[in-house]
């Protein structure tokens, strides 16, 4: 038996939705083509081939990142062009390929249960397609109550199509009407091809116009998922004038210990924000061994766990800090603590939380040797990480 392969083709312009091309934009902690290539990973599906226009191996290779994919496939002028080359380059292999999903790039997000139906109907059609009702009045011309249009045997027409791969290829070599088709069950139908339609999925609607992308976004926001990470730590007191705690210098008869700045309430709100990825703590990335580190600005451990999350399309939701010692006196300074932690972690300050607590002279806060702080911070991430 053959192999079952996908075929995504992503040489498109998105000239309607402006900027750089839609499959290459990043929706969330990924790009649209590497939501479109996650969509298509199916225990069914052997391989995924994605066509590319010509220049564009860097941006393939970026929104790729560290999947092994073969080598993508230049695509033509129009999408028709453009699956034609996928079709030939797979012909072009001499592998033994019975099915071929094709599938838009451009849209991101594809149920395995669309994929199940479309691979059943393929067991006894030589073509699949997805398929959805049009509930909208549709009318003709300017006046919208004159000419409307029966939608009893109208249909949303998407991706991917599911065909038998010898059948396909040779409608497309076949084909004698204008190089635009705008999907392939046009080019399959002219073959006289039996195709036949299965129900599709609103979440596989395509990415055109600005709009697509905001509800896109949307989408996927309501796909993460909340977590919560814990931040502590503690650092002791030492000779010095100031200390630096939640990002703010303060003077103070004393400083605090430590490797770096020993922002004890900084290194706790890192902590927390690290726990919510489970990617360890500040001394895995900032290793107190390592001599870069002695003397730094807390305000870079923050930072950089704040990327961590970006990178992974998280949004922080809420953090907060508690202080705990009984001097300095924390009041003071709670609202310059409070901007600085906003503006590093580029929340409205409505989304930080500081405060501050003795512990009765009881313990070593309570006896003055140290100070200690506890965090919580509040996440959404995306289901995959
Ligand atoms: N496509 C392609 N080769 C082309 C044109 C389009 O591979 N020459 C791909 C697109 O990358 C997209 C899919 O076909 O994944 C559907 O096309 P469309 O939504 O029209 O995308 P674009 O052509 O990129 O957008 P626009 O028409 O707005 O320029
Ligand atoms: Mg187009």
């Amino acid at each position: 038996m053959g192999k079952t392969v996908a075929l995504l083709v992503a040489a498109g312009s998105g000239s309607r939705l402006g900027g750089e091309p839609k499959q290459y934009r990043r929706l969330g902690w990924q790009s649209v083509l590497a939501h479109a290539l996650d969509g298509l990973r199916h225990p069914r599906i052997d391989e995924t081939h994605v066509v590319i226009a010509p220049g564009q191996e860097a941006a393939f290779r970026d929104a790729t990142g560290n999947r092994t994919l073969p080598s993508p496939i230049i695509g033509g002028a129009t999408r028709q062009n453009s699956v034609r080359n996928g079709l030939e380059a797979l012909a072009a292999t001499g592998d033994a390929i019975d099915a071929v999903l094709v599938h838009d790039a451009a849209r991101p997000f594809l149920p395995a249960a669309v994929i199940d139906r479309l691979l059943s109907a393929l067991e006894t059609h030589a073509g699949a397609v997805p398929v959805l009702p049009v509930s909208d009045t549709l009318a003709r011309g300017s006046d919208l109550l004159g000419d409307a249009i029966s939608r009893d045997e109208l249909h949303r027409v998407q991706t991917p199509q599911a065909f038998r791969f010898a059948p396909l290829l040779a409608a497309h070599r076949a084909w004698n009407g204008p190089a635009k088709a705008t999907d392939d069950a046009q080019i399959a139908r002219a073959a006289g091809l039996d195709i036949v339609l299965v129900t599709g999925d609103k979440s596989l609607d395509k990415i055109t116009y600005d709009e697509d992308f905001r509800d896109a976004e949307r989408l996927l926001a309501g796909s993460m998922t909340s977590r919560t990470g814990l931040g502590f730590d503690v650092h002791a007191f030492g000779a010095g004038d100031h200390l630096w705690l939640g990002g703010v210098r303060i003077d103070h008869e004393r400083g605090l210990m430590g490797h770096s700045d020993a922002d004890v309430a900084l290194h706790a709100l890192a902590d927390a924000l690290l726990g919510t990825m489970g990617a360890g703590d500040i001394g895995d990335h900032f290793p107190p061994s390592d001599p870069q580190w002695r003397g730094a600005a807390s305000s870079r451990f923050l930072e950089h766990a704040r990327d961590l999350l970006d990178q992974r399309g998280g949004k922080i939701d809420h953090v907060d800090l508690t202080i705990i010692c009984e001097a300095p006196r924390i009041g003071p300074h709670r609202a310059a603590m409070r901007s600085t932690i906003a503006s590093l972690l580029r929340l409205p300050e409505t989304r930080v939380s500081i405060k501050a607590t003795t512990t009765e002279r009881l313990g070593f806060t309570g006896r003055g040797e140290g100070i200690a702080a506890q965090a919580v911070a509040t996440v959404r991430l995306g289901n995959d990480d």
